[in-house]
């Protein structure tokens, strides 16, 4: 390495630690909140963050969001370096009535009002033109912007009070499992954001399906909360791409979020589809390295040593708890996970979608304990 190089390397490696200070520098306020009945006092409290340029976390129906005023690019700059988020990756904008979606999208089909007046507040968001109101901080420059109406009473109460739109990406570091629980919030974002409204678990623990209605057919761009099955009611067949079920990564994704590695425990993860072999893996593993994520019922199956999900009969609870799944795999001891699949039916799109995304594409090649314990990049993951 020349001498330039190097000193480029000591600059910028300062920067980044200055950079981390200075976001983990904040004065974070907690305020506890009932998500069904919130104290108007509290929404008051927070909307003020919102209007004064700071940075709230909030939980919505699906994961906790990081928000801040959508008309701000200073506030939402924010947002991008207390979540560590690279800038090219833009943020959904949350407003709190169809009134407001005219300030923030341009050329919205008549057609589509009443559509939308059926499916909001819910975890579905969908892409429109953008309005110039919005700042490319929030686009990150694309010519469109993701919108949806969260369907929680704290959400919604505080866009509302607020007055603004509220741009907010899902509120986890970024690359992390996101957030469905506030003691998540606490510990991954305190001295990060302005002020944390901590109100336990979120209704979904999954993020919302994001489409694109202006193409014929409609695209899936993410599958989420909100099942595809029921939206082809509304908008016809739905197209679902491989990279919408996590098949393949795109390079030039429109959906910029799905070319980063995403919602990953720390710990490898390795999907193992067949169950007779899930349960032969265990069984070898005397040294007892691995953790399994599965279904009870499957649990019941293997002795010890596993995450349960819930029942395989209820894929709602499983959604619910996957992230978290994750985030338990980390707090093991053990070296590595493996996980089971799900059916690709319903909200089972978006559970594989997050397995195959958080997984990195371990899910060939897997035939036995000795070929996951020999992948050569372990190290790199204990
Ligand atoms: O449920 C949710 O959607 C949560 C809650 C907080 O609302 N939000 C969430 O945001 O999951 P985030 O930022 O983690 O994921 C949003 C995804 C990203 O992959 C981003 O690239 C994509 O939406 N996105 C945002 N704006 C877009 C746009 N204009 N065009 C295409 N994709 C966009
Ligand atoms: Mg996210």
């Amino acid at each position: 390495m020349d001498q330039e190089t190097i000193l480029t390397y000591f600059l910028q490696k300062l920067k980044d630690v200055n950079n981390k200070k200075e976001s983990e520098n904040v004065d974070t306020k907690v305020l506890k909140i009932d998500q069904v009945h919130p104290d108007t006092g509290i929404i008051k409290e927070a909307a003020e963050v919102i209007k004064s340029g700071g940075t709230v976390v909030f939980p919505t129906e699906t994961v906790y969001g990081l928000g801040a005023s959508a008309f701000s690019g200073k506030a939402c700059r924010k947002i991008f370096e207390a979540k560590e988020r690279p800038p090219d990756n833009p943020l959904i904008v949350h407003i709190s009535d169809l009134s407001e979606l005219e300030k923030v999208a341009v050329d919205v089909p008549e057609d589509l009002i009443p559509v939308l007046e059926k499916i909001w507040p819910g975890p579905i968001t969908i892409l429109f033109r953008k309005s110039r109101n919005v700042p490319d901080e929030v686009t990150a420059g694309l010519e469109t912007v993701a919108v949806r109406m969260p369907a929680n009473p704290v959400a919604l109460m505080l866009i509302k009070e607020s007055g603004v739109p509220i741009a907010a990406p899902s509120a986890n570091i970024a690359t992390r499992p996101s957030i469905v629980d506030s003691s998540e919030a606490l510990s991954e974002l305190t001295g990060r954001v302005d002020m944390i409204l901590d109100a336990g678990k979120t209704f979904f623990g999954i993020e919302s399906t994001i489409i694109d209605v202006r193409k014929r057919p409609p695209e899936l761009l993410r599958p989420g909360a909100f099942d595809v099955e029921d939206l082809e009611q509304y908008f016809g067949a739905i197209l679902i791409g491989d990279t919408a079920r996590g098949l393949k990564e795109a390079e030039l994704a429109i959906t910029p979020g799905m070319k980063y590695r995403h919602y990953s425990p720390e710990k490898r993860m390795y999907v193992v589809s067949d169950r007779s072999l899930f349960m032969k893996i265990m069984e070898s593993d005397a040294a007892l390295q691995l953790t399994a994520i599965c279904s009870k019922e499957l649990a019941s199956q293997i002795s010890g040593r596993c995450i349960s999900l819930g029942s395989e009969k209820d894929l709602y609870e499983i959604a619910s708890n996957l992230f978290q799944s994750f985030r338990k795999l980390d707090a093991t001891g053990k070296k590595i996970g493996i996980i089971q699949d799900f059916p690709e039916k319903g909200i089972g799109i978006a559970i594989m979608n997050r397995i195959r995304k958080a997984s990195a594409g371990n899910i060939e090649a897997i035939e036995n304990l000795e070929s996951i314990l020999s992948q050569n990049d372990l190290k790199n993951h204990n």
